[in-house]
């Protein structure tokens, strides 16, 4: 059969309704991902004249680098937004000088990356990204900027980029401020009345600046918020809206005081090897249970209003706990939404545990002054379970399990307790990934008093004897069962034709029936005489990156116009021609698709309905343009603060990015035959050597901190695909790993979907092809013509199991099969 590649992209760069609605949900997400770290009443700010600085003024940072890259039409920056709103900002040429500066260092990054390039060999394919460009860090404001601005009012906003393929520098000033920026904000501190510092940073960063500078009068945490970030901040500073975000990590006083901080990823001159000594005291679980004063807690911000929280009710059910809050809003100007959060601190009998964990939480609507609505939170005891690896059980050990309700981790008051009278063994599994020998891990000093000592007078339920029915998971594999039409297509595939199924083809292999132009990897379309199509994956997690414009050649050949990464744009000039194509000499086609919040600013609304809006407007778009599977969302844990991809993943507490990752997988596959990918499986919380790094864990924080996220994803939000990590863990590459991709996903969580590598992630030296096929992962990433070969042999000289490869393909054809694209190429067919 011979085929025209198709594909949905429009002829045209009208913008259509989907585009400005999905904005709209765009710019909704930013409006809430916002956090106000500090204000002495000083915003919000009504519009008048301003001095704008800093490297994000003008050049706002929408979001990180690397594969989630989105490319929208138009970016909206802080400059263009104020301006908007209303205000009159009098330091463009300061601006306009930074733009020249910023042009001058890209350069000159550009032919130093060209020279790296060419040392490498161009070998290193996936980690060709690392080490982005870095915003120059600005010219010194000097007096005359200062009279030249005209105003009392100044906002300066410090930037800094970060992306796949390496960790933020603490030495490069990556994670803190620079001596310029020092002396720039103090400058502008000491000579404008309302001083306001903005922090356009995708993960935490160093605020010691603010105890040597005096005169700074808020602060707000911008993080990075996509194409409508610069909107609505302007509406944030202005009052139209308060603002209501809450931080997603702790923010520490000093990069020291977290645990680990001098052994993380580089910074020992060890990359091969990561030890998780810390176990389950990762951020708050740390500052909390050790006792460290944190500079920002976790779920902290502030409002322009005030808010109460009171407890109404508490009800026990079997283990589910419900509670019910009323908030109100108590200042009396302001209009704004609050984030109510329930956290547990479990009873310090036998295990050693976090004095706390979030166990729930919710948002308001938008209360008026004086307006209050009822809260509905809800959680199950046995989610708290701890993992006791001596008898490979989760547990709920006999004891007092505070409930805490309020508005940040260090800001709450015990609303009941809960009482276990004998310990509960909640499920019976298998221990996994075991290593010889334990990580040494820290030891918490004695339990705080609190913990062990709840008040009297609180509303005290006693659990009942049988509440709890252990389960006992089954790890024996049940013969591989499809619906009958894939079964039927798979009987007709000879071992090599599955072995073609389960590899991938990367951006420019192979002949696809369908393009979505700038789809990472496509499934095979070497099987389009069996009656099966390619379908598409397209990156995320900030959106759908897609080719914006491509050339498109009367025989159908596709070519991008603008290079998809940014740091394709340094290639030598010859690569990119071969590349790019030209526009003044062939039609073009067009995707336009949203770039929403960064994974952290979206997870900083604590608002999961919202999130859902989100995943259903990329849903749309998947729709609009034919993308089958979206990489997104990002759901690794924030283990540290420097992990280079810490902007796409949600937070450093496993049952907030859970339950965000849920919240996006529903609205994503609200659309028929439009799934989720959730990644990176699991333990990739480090980008310097990340495909041979060595996560070391035991088994309990695996569990309990970074296996939690993807558990609550996989059950509560249906997540359809899985990518595996690059990384090993505790010896064995994730895609090697039989008990991560089948014993607990498949088997202990029921996931029946399809699990995919990432890319390039398996070959020499790294995880082996077949092996991965052998343990479940369904999809080699980018695959093409040597991976299916390999395959092929290893059917040949038996490493691998036709039962294995029958499995793994009956999962690729499911997707296949659950696709519009399946159902169109059937139609065109008949
Ligand atoms: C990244 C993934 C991404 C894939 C495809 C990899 O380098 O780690 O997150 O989805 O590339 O672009």
């Amino acid at each position: 059969m011979r085929m025209k590649v198709r594909n949905k992209a429009a002829f045209t760069d009208a913008e259509d309704v989907l585009e400005r609605e999905n904005r709209q949900v765009s710019y909704e997400a930013a409006l809430e991902g916002i956090v106000l770290l500090e204000n002495d009443g000083v915003l919000p700010l009504a519009p008048g004249k301003v001095a704008l600085y800093g490297a994000g003024a003008g050049m706002t940072i929408k979001g990180g680098t690397g594969s989630g890259e989105v490319k929208e039409r138009h970016v909206i920056s802080i400059l263009e937004g104020m301006e908007e709103a209303g205000f009159t900002v009098t330091t463009k040429s300061w601006i306009d000088g930074y733009a020249r500066e910023y042009r001058e260092g890209e350069e000159a990054y550009a032919a130093e990356f060209r020279k790296r390039l060419l040392k490498s060999g161009g070998l290193d394919v996936v980690n060709f990204m690392s080490h982005p460009y870095q915003y120059p860090f600005g010219q010194p404001v000097t007096q005359k900027d200062v009279e030249a601005s005209d105003t009392d009012t100044c906002i300066y906003v410090v930037a800094r980029q970060a992306g796949e393929g390496a960790d933020r520098k603490l030495d490069r000033m990556e994670y803190r401020i620079s001596d310029v920026e020092k002396e720039n904000i103090a400058m502008c501190a000491a000579n404008y009345e309302k001083m306001i510092v903005v922090i356009n940073v995708g993960s935490v960063f160093d605020m010691n600046f603010l105890d040597e500078i005096p005169g700074i009068r808020a602060v707000v945490y911008y993080a990075q918020q996509g194409m409508m970030g610069g909107r609505a901040f302007a509406d944030l500073i202005s009052g139209k809206a308060s603002p209501s975000g809450k931080t997603v990590d702790t923010w520490p006083k000093h990069y020291e005081d977290l645990p680990g901080a001098g052994d993380y990823s580089y910074l020992n001159g060890n990359v091969d090897e990561e030890y998780y000594r810390e176990g389950i005291y990762v951020g708050y679980r740390y500052f909390d249970t050790f006792e460290v004063e944190p500079r920002y807690p976790f779920g902290y911000g502030l409002s322009y209003t005030t808010f109460s929280i009171e407890k109404k009710n508490v009800d026990v059910a079997g283990t589910k706990v419900r509670i019910s809050a009323e908030v109100k809003n108590t200042g009396g100007t302001y209009a704004g939404k609050e984030v109510v959060q329930v956290y547990v601190s479990c009873p310090q009998t036998g295990m050693e545990k976090e004095y706390q964990k979030l166990a729930a939480f919710a948002k308001t609507k938008v209360l008026h002054p004086g307006e209050s609505q009822e809260i509905c939170l809800e959680f199950d005891l046995q989610d708290l379970a701890s993992y006791r690896e001596k008898d490979a059980a989760y547990v709920l050990e006999a004891g007092d399990y505070i409930v805490r309700l309020g508005d940040s981790s260090r800001n709450t008051f015990p609303a009941a307790v809960v009482e276990l009278r004998r310990t509960m063994i909640t499920a019976f599994c298998t221990n996994i990934c075991q290593r010889g020998q334990k990580v040494k891990e820290i030891v918490p000093p004695p339990v705080r008093d609190t913990a062990e000592h709840p008040d009297e007078d609180l509303e005290r339920f006693i659990l009942e004897e049988d509440a709890v029915i252990a389960k006992t998971c089954d790890y024996e594999e049940p013969e591989a069962a499809f619906s009958p039409e894939v079964e039927e297509l798979l009987d007709q595939l000879s071992p090599e034709e599955m072995c073609s199924l389960v590899a991938g083809i990367g951006q420019t292999g192979g002949k696809r029936f369908f393009d979505a132009p700038g789809s990472a990897g496509y499934t095979t379309s070497e099987l389009l005489e069996k009656g099966i199509p390619n379908v598409c994956l397209a990156d995320g997690p900030a959106g759908l990156r897609l080719q914006k414009v491509s050339t498109v050649t009367r025989r159908g050949k596709i070519k991008g116009v603008e290079p998809y990464i940014a740091i394709m744009g340094y290639l030598p000039k010859t690569m990119k021609k071969f590349m790019l194509g030209n526009p003044q000499k062939q039609p073009c086609i067009y995707q336009f698709t949203t770039s929403f919040p960064v994974g952290l600013a979206l997870a900083q609304s604590w608002n999961a309905s919202l999130v859902e809006k989100v995943g259903a407007a990329v849903g749309k778009e998947m729709e609009k343009y034919g993308v089958t599977y979206w990489l997104a969302p990002g759901m690794n844990i924030h283990r540290n603060p420097l992990c280079g991809r810490n902007f796409e993943y949600y937070s450093e507490d496993p049952v907030l990015t859970g339950k965000m990752a849920a919240a996006m997988s529903r609205g994503v596959q609200s659309r028929r035959g439009c799934f989720v990918t959730i990644k990176h499986f699991c333990c990739n919380n480090q980008e310097e050597n990340r495909n041979r790094t060595n996560a070391n864990v035991n088994e309990r924080a695996l569990r309990e901190i970074y296996l939690k996220g993807f558990e609550i994803a996989v059950k509560e939000g249906g997540a359809k695909a899985v990518m595996t990590s690059y990384n090993k863990v505790n010896g064995t590459y994730v895609n090697n790993s039989y008990d991560l991709v089948t014993r607990v996903l498949r088997r202990e969580w029921g996931f029946e979907g399809l699990v995919m590598t990432d890319w390039y992630a398996t070959g020499k030296g790294l995880g082996d092809h077949c092996k991965a096929i052998e343990i479940g992962n369904d999809l080699l990433m980018p695959g093409g013509g040597n991976v299916v070969r390999e395959l092929r042999k290893g059917v040949k000289d038996g490493r691998l199991d036709v039962q294995d490869l029958y499995r793994c393909a009956g999962n690729v054809l499911t997707g296949v099969l659950n696709s519009r694209i399946y159902q169109a190429f059937r139609k065109m067919r008949k």
